[in-house]
């Protein structure tokens, strides 16, 4: 079958095409249908249908035959170890974690969120969840407590799992005083926090911790539940356009169908084989393709706590991929961007025998031409760009290696899979001609695995993705498709940045500097970069007579994100300036500014009264160094 017949099988029935893909799943209950229009947009995959995830993901493979086979490799450059956990003890873990959950009072449906490093236990922490019904949300180790109190209050959970420290190279990251921080902030408090304790960093247990290990003790292992296929699996809190993230939902049946079915369709990997995504259990990326996709298809997954660059060398990557025989390997461009940096002749690649390694599969942001070039030519193996979102769990477009390997075009993640119906469409919902650039959005409804609605926020659901074009999920990235249906996906249309691969919302960062009781106004842009693909810069107006140093209050507006919402933000640059470019309707120039800093040829608009503060901006752009 060519992928023209896949997409064609699935467009003629799409429920058949997704009732024939969930026979690869063990049910309790198997469905009777695929599709529950629930009226007013909404839909609902698999519902009459029981399932559990951790049974899918564990069990079956212990019962299958596969206990033997080593479900998970721990490779930790920063600590300097490998661990292997196979099935069969993978499967005695998460028992034994489920069963000490539940001992303490959690149920099905209770909330639990995770706040982990990446250590196999963040991984049995999730699994555990699944195996008793209870709905995980894991949060980010590099947010910081205002963002995981924020988390708290919303997912309102009845227990937190954590480390008590996360490692960057060369720093300890203190999870404990974070999630201590958290709890005292949040109005919602959780009835008791799980600690690992890891020898980088022992810490003094509260009234409300409990030890790892030691509650563990003397529980009885907890078998799999079967919950209902529009049980959540998961809530992942997302960027969007104000500093409160959006708390996307899986459903439980949706999520196995479609993830199992992408590991030989878009990946390319039988059971057995060895799949890496070089992620992070915090992003959607590695809750898909780094814990639940490879462990329900029977793969090896690998949990990798390390860098691309520094820990040792810039050969990390391929070191792990020829020492666990790697088969497929996910990463984001803004790696591979660090690598070429380090090492342009690719003399770290000579070194390892990496015959093993079929294909590279990155997302998570643009991918320019010129690092999938450089890493074609270095690894010589196909280099696939395939584009996707926290709300899908899935790739939208991609191309699908285990159908066909279609032609890569630079620049492209290729075509549509089966279940999107991606459409381009101007303001007004109408369909642009091919290769106009246009808001791309998805015909109604979206396949299994994808967000059925936001936690707790329906109407947020709705004017997020569906009121804009009705009948269609609003992605928020503009871009085009070619005469061949490939898709380019250019910029986002909301204030949505990609840093480093990691998804930040500009306007969370100007709610922490409005906070600045010195800061009268500001505005956060996210600039081109190099190595990351974006950075943010701050643009902060300061109020009459507030007699400070320029630089004084930058700095402390560079240390007040970081506090608030976290490293990851990687907000580093904040310029004072007099006043900011604005239409006559009194709206912040956002876009203007972005294209002072990556244009050459920066025209005014013929809206802006003053071109004399568009001048500014651009001076205070250049003193950062990010206009030309
Ligand atoms: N816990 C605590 N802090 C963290 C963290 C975590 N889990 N992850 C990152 N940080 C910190 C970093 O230490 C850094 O802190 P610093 O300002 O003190 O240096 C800051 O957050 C910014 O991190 P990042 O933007 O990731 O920069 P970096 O220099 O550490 O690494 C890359 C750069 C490109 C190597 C790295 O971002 C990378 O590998 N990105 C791939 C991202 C990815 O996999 N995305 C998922 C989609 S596939
Ligand atoms: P996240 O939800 O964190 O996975 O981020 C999703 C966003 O990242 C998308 O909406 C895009 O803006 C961007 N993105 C992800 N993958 C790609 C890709 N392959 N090409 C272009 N942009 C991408």
């Amino acid at each position: 079958m060519t992928y023209k017949d896949v997409y064609a099988s699935w467009q003629n029935d799409p429920e058949a095409f997704w009732l024939d893909a969930a026979n690869a799943i063990d049910w309790d209950e198997a469905p009777t249908k695929a599709l529950t229009d629930k009226g007013n947009d909404l839909y609902e995959w698999f519902a009459d249908a029981k399932v559990n995830t951790c049974y899918n993901a564990v069990d079956r493979h212990v019962e299958n035959g596969r206990g033997d086979q080593v479900a998970i490799i721990h490779d930790s450059p920063i600590t300097n170890s490998i661990s292997k956990i196979t099935y069969a003890e993978l499967q005695t873990r998460v028992a034994s974690l489920a069963g000490a959950l539940r001992a303490k009072g959690v149920e099905k449906g209770d909330r639990v969120i995770i706040y982990m490093p990446m250590v196999p236990e963040a991984l049995d922490a999730m699994l555990a969840c699944a195996r008793i019904g209870a709905i995980h949300s894991v949060v980010f180790g590099g947010f910081a407590a205002n963002e995981l109190a924020v988390r708290i209050d919303d997912a309102t959970p009845k227990a937190i799992i954590a480390a008590s420290c996360g490692l960057e190279p060369g720093r300890i990251v203190k999870y404990k005083p974070l999630l201590d921080g958290a709890v005292e902030l949040a109005t919602h408090k959780p009835d008791f926090t799980v600690i690992l304790q890891r020898e980088q960093e022992v810490v003094d247990l509260g009234p409300r911790d409990v030890n790892w290990h030691d509650f563990q003790k003397g529980t009885t292992p907890a078998d799999c539940l079967p919950v209902e296929g529009n049980h959540p699996a998961y809530i992942l809190y997302t960027s969007g356009t104000t500093g409160a993230p959006k708390g996307v939902i899986r459903h439980t049946g949706g999520h196995l169908v479609a993830l199992n079915w992408t590991m030989k369709n878009v990946y390319n990997v039988d059971p057995g084989d060895v799949f890496w995504a070089a992620s992070d259990v915090g992003w959607v990326v590695g809750h898909s393709y780094i814990c639940y996709a490879p462990l329900v298809h029977g793969n090896t997954t690998i949990v990798f706590e390390g860098k691309p660059v520094g820990t040792p060398d810039a050969g990390t990557f391929w070191r792990v991929i020829s020492d666990h025989n790697v088969k497929s390997f996910f990463t984001a461009p803004t790696a591979f961007r660090a690598v070429k940096r380090e090492d342009p002749k690719g003399e770290f690649i000579k070194k390892y025998d990496l015959s093993c390694l079929n294909v590279v599969y990155l997302a998570g942001e643009r991918a320019d031409p010129d690092t999938i070039q450089w890493a074609q030519n270095q690894l010589n193996v196909p280099v696939i760009d395939h584009w996707w979102q926290t709300e899908t769990g899935f790739a939208i477009a991609a191309n699908p290696m285990g159908i066909e390997a279609l032609p890569v075009k630079l620049g492209s993640p290729s075509v549509a899979m089966p279940g999107y119906d991606v459409q381009v469409l101007d303001e007004g919902g109408h369909p642009m001609k091919t290769g106009e650039l246009g808001a791309i959005a998805v015909k109604l409804p979206l396949p299994p695995g994808t967000l059925p609605t936001l936690w707790n926020a329906e109407d947020r659901f709705r004017k997020s993705y569906l009121t804009q074009f009705p009948g269609y999920y609003e992605t928020g990235d503009a871009g085009m498709i070619d005469e061949d249906g490939y898709l380019y996906i250019m910029a986002r249309t909301d204030d949505v940045i990609n840093v480093a691969g990691h998804r930040l919302s500009t306007g969370g960062m100007e709610e922490v500097l409005a906070g600045h009781p010195d800061v009268a106004e500001c505005a956060v842009i996210g600039v081109t970069d190099q190595l990351k693909g974006q950075m943010p810069v701050g643009f902060v107006c300061l109020n009459s007579g507030a007699g400070r140093d320029n630089a004084d209050v930058a700095a402390e507006c560079v240390k007040l994100v970081r506090e608030k919402i976290g490293p990851v933000a990687a907000f580093k640059l904040a310029v004072v300036v007099d006043c900011l470019p604005k239409t006559r309707s009194g709206k912040i120039l956002r876009a203007t500014m972005v294209k002072i800093a990556d244009s050459e040829t920066f025209k005014l608009p013929a809206t802006i009264d003053d071109p004399a503060i568009l001048d500014e901006i651009k001076i205070a752009l250049q003193s950062i160094g990010y206009a030309k």
